[in-house]
């Protein structure tokens, strides 16, 4: 049994999605990571006025678990204003399936509606640390 349904989640990601920064880009977007022991870390967008410096709400939410000591993951809400799905971008992607695994990506609409993938359907043969430490000790 889950600890927190994804209804749940949801709702601390649109609660999230109101601390968004984004004056440039107007997109606001709002995280809850739910962690295996049943704790929600949230995030938000932050847009730097150098635009390539802002950070997803997914990896802030990641980045605050991890810096908080948590490293085991049940799933991650993500919801926008759209009235479509907002899908992950592709360095998201790449740094939950590295730092979270193949976690529920749940896809939450303006009206509600939730979306569940499997992330390793939104990025298949993902390069991770196990590619790294399949190479320690090979020199050359
Ligand atoms: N953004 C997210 O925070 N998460 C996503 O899944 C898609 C994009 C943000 C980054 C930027 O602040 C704004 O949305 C527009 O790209």
């Amino acid at each position: 049994m889950r600890s927190k349904s994804y209804k749940e989640l949801a709702n601390a990601a649109i609660k999230a999605k109101e601390r968004a920064h984004a004056p440039y880009s107007d997109f606001r977007v709002g995280a809850a990571l739910l962690s295996k022991d049943g704790r929600i870390f949230t995030g938000c967008n932050i847009e730097s006025s150098s635009y390539s410096l802002t950070i997803c709400a997914e990896r802030t939410a990641i980045f605050k678990a991890y810096s908080e000591g948590v490293r085991e993951f049940e799933a991650i809400a993500v919801v926008s204003d759209d009235r479509e799905f907002t899908p992950p971008c592709g360095a998201c992607r790449q740094v939950l399936i590295d730092l979270a695994g193949n976690i529920d990506f749940v896809m939450v609409n303006a009206k509600n509606k939730l979306k569940v993938l499997k992330l390793n359907s939104l990025i298949p043969f993902a390069f991770t640390s196990k590619n790294l430490n399949r190479n320690r000790g090979i020199k050359g």
